[in-house]
């Protein structure tokens, strides 16, 4: 695996409890993970919820280790201030020797929303916030909380320094660095489903699972929109069994849908009947075009490589033009020798 302190410029102690965060699958509730530094910044414990009803992050410290005021605490959501099913978090830190407390973001639930930071912070603890934490391992968490029940849709692309997504010339189907690749996996594991396009499908035979140590068990769902075609379609849907594929048409096969003129509202509907809140599209020209056209992006990754390519597809100029006019560029982050051109 890559330098994690590559990734999103993180401290990497906080980069350790969002990878401790992405473990479990805990909806209804956000995923948090929390790490615990000794005075010599060694990780002394490390703890993330499990789902509802069972301890958060914060707590799974609590108890595993004994406290001391030299320690310093990294969650990557503010604790919880209220009592739910589990202790108020901040309540709870409070009763230990800790001083120092890092947190990823304001908690955008109601019943803590900055109470928790103003409360540590009134009994005398240092607090530090890293904004963009929560955001980036729960991308739907603050539209739930502010009664928006869209899908969180989330772009990539790969492209050469001289803007082509495709090498027409090599074989591989890489564009970009392997730190990219790092962070696409890790991109992928924080959302509840990715999709991609027929012929990406046929050219890059991607797997489209999560590569990433500690975290390649979790399973997403993986789609391909496949469009009006049917005479390879079973031939497909068979070889990616573990891919559902989205068509105009009825087939016998379980993991062929059909989503009615493959409209971008009949695919939104779909995924909102399958609990889906948040969406990565891993598109080329044809499917980002798609979700352009209905102005839906709520954050872009765009991946640039130094190389340029000699033979290749150019990425098309309505994605430029969108990215630029429609969306603001809100991070840059150095991946070896790519850039990575975060959009919101
Ligand atoms: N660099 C990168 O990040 C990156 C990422 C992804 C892909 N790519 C490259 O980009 C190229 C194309 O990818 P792409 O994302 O533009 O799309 P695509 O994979 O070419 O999928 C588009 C095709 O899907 C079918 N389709 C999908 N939705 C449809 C709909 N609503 N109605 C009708 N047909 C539909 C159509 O097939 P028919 O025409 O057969 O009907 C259409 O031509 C590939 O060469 C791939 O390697 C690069």
């Amino acid at each position: 695996m890559a330098d994690p302190s590559h990734f999103l410029e993180y401290p990497n102690s906080m980069y350790l409890a969002v990878i401790e965060a992405l473990k479990a699958e805990t909806f209804p509730n956000p995923k948090v993970g929390a790490v615990l530094l000794n005075k010599n910044n060694k990780v002394k414990a490390i703890g993330h919820h499990k789902g509802k009803g069972t301890n958060h992050a914060e707590i799974e410290i609590i108890n595993n280790t004994s406290i001391e005021s030299t320690d310093t605490l990294y969650v990557t959501l503010e604790p919880c201030f209220h009592t739910d099913s589990s202790p108020s978090c901040a309540d709870e830190l409070l009763k230990t020797e800790i001083q120092n407390v890092v947190i990823g973001d304001i908690d955008s639930d109601k019943r803590t929303s900055g109470k928790s930071i103003e409360k540590l912070k009134n009994n005398g603890l240092n607090v530090t916030l890293i904004e963009g934490v929560n955001n980036f391992v729960n991308p739907n968490y603050n539209k739930k909380n502010y009664g928006d029940n869209s899908i969180t849709y989330i772009g990539k692309i790969a492209t050469s320094d001289d803007n082509k997504i495709f090498d027409y010339s090599n074989s591989s189907k890489y564009i970009t660095n392997s730190e990219s690749l790092d962070f696409t996996h890790l991109l992928r594991s924080t959302v509840d489903a990715i999709l991609i396009g027929k012929n990406t499908l046929i050219t890059d035979n991607p797997q489209l699972n999560i590569r990433l140590n500690p975290l390649s068990h979790i399973d997403i769902y993986k789609y391909v929109l496949w469009g009006n075609d049917r005479n390879d379609i079973e031939k497909y849907a068979k070889k990616h069994s573990e891919k559902l594929f989205l068509t105009s048409f009825d087939n016998k096969l379980s993991n062929v849908v059909n989503i009615n003129n493959l409209t971008f509202e009949n695919l939104d509907s779909h995924m909102k009947n399958q609990n889906i809140n948040s969406l990565l599209v891993e598109g080329g020209n044809y499917v980002h075009k798609l979700f352009i056209s209905s102005q839906i992006y709520d954050y872009f990754y765009k991946f640039v490589s130094e190389n340029t390519i000699i033979e290749g597809l150019s990425i098309d100029k309505h994605i430029l033009e969108y990215l630029m006019n429609d969306m603001i560029q809100i991070k840059e982050i150095q991946l070896k020798d790519n850039s990575l051109h975060i959009y919101n």
